[in-house]
């Protein structure tokens, strides 16, 4: 049996299409209608964009990362704060993820056993050591309103670590349960697997019977192909309870967003909105286009004809080229908000095709005319 979810993180479907879902998830600081893409803020910013900025593009949930903010500024710092939302000054829903993830990634000197992983910061090369309930703690120090267990996430080709890998995630996912001790944080459990679609069915199975308030895929987009992606989604979300949210980490393009929404994801995070800015590529909702090019020296066309974002409204092609060739930093300012714009703006277009049933021919159509970097 599944336990009983907290009232403050209910999870309404509103509608279905296919397996496409529209959704509210009610957190302490507001509500998320889903789908939803979340800017990622690692160090408690969503590198060149305020909340005020934030606010007014729409975001509802941002992502921070257990990991960074525990090595810098600290999450006792932050506690001494009320938390990340007041340090942050963003005081809507805020997601962290437990530091499993980047410890694998970052950090260089790493060593995991059975209880947790021992890694040197990629900042000053001191020693740390994490284990489930460490990650806990300090997501509970840092106050955010979802909450993720701590999890490894390998090579997704290595059948015999991934099998190794994955039961140990799933004890790990126990021990993060037993470690929580406030109720007004929803922890997500988080299903591995690799690309094996059997440990990947039973990693849904066991994580989805251990009464978690919401799901993550991790363990994808991970250099894995989009084939890929795509069948370990289409094993593992009709595994997972239908009343809870489910979340694919660390996901994505535009393109991986529409089939994503397709097979059953409600969250998504990634920093390519916000990467590419600062690398002077903007998103469009056909394509990207790179805003260095000559032909826009003299373009008073905005980014994109038609987007309603501020960027868009107020700033031609030549001059977002201009600061980009002047090295001005306004120009990955303006460059984030239309790149946010455009994911945020198609979440909530997938979320009213599915209100209105009309979500296949919705995605068909984008992917029809998205053109693939
Ligand atoms: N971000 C992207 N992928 C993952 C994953 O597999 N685990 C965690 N914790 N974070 C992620
Ligand atoms: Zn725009």
């Amino acid at each position: 049996m599944l336990s009983q979810v907290s009232p403050a993180f209910q999870f309404e479907l509103i509608a279905q299409d296919g397996n496409a879902r529209a959704g509210v998830f009610h957190t302490p600081h507001g509500d998320i209608l889903t789908p939803v893409f979340a800017p990622v803020g690692t160090q408690a910013t969503v590198k060149a964009v305020s909340s005020r900025q934030l606010t007014e593009l729409g975001a509802s949930l941002i992502l921070a990362n257990t990991y960074h903010l525990y090595l810098r500024p600290g999450s006792d710092l932050i506690a001494e704060f009320g938390g990340l939302h007041q340090f942050m000054n963003w005081h809507g829903p805020i997601l962290t993820d437990s530091g499993g993830y980047q410890v694998f990634s970052l950090s260089s000197i790493r060593k995991v056993d059975e209880d947790g992983v021992t890694f040197r910061s990629h900042i000053d090369g001191s020693t740390h050591r994490l284990t489930p309930e460490k990650a806990i703690s300090i997501q509970e120090q840092l106050g955010s309103d979802i909450i993720m267990a701590f999890d490894e996430c390998p090579d997704p080709y290595d059948p015999k670590y991934n099998q190794k890998a994955m039961e140990r995630t799933h004890r790990w996912a126990e021990r993060c349960l037993a470690a929580q001790t406030r109720r007004d944080q929803a922890l997500f459990g988080i299903v591995q697997g690799g690309v094996f679609p059997d440990l990947r069915a039973r990693s849904a199975e066991f994580i989805s019977s251990l009464g978690f308030p919401g799901h993550a895929i991790g363990g994808l987009s991970v250099g894995e192909t989009k084939e890929e992606m795509h069948a370990m989604l289409e094993v593992v979300t009709p595994i997972l309870p239908a009343d809870r949210p489910r979340y694919l980490m660390g996901v994505g393009s535009p393109e991986d967003l529409v089939n994503g929404v397709l097979r059953g994801v409600d969250i998504f995070d990634c920093v390519l909105p916000t990467r590419l800015a600062r690398h002077k590529a903007a998103l469009t909702m056909t394509g990207r286009i790179n805003l260095l090019n000559s032909v826009n020296t003299r373009s008073q066309s905005p980014i994109e004809e038609g987007c309603q974002c501020y960027t868009c409204q107020h700033y031609s092609r030549a001059y977002l080229r201009h600061m980009l060739v002047a090295k001005e930093i306004l120009g990955a300012t303006l460059i984030s908000i239309h790149n946010l714009h455009v994911l945020l703006e198609l979440m909530r277009q997938a979320r009213q095709a599915i209100i209105e049933h009309r979500y296949s021919a919705f995605a068909s159509n984008f992917l029809e005319n998205y053109r693939l970097p």
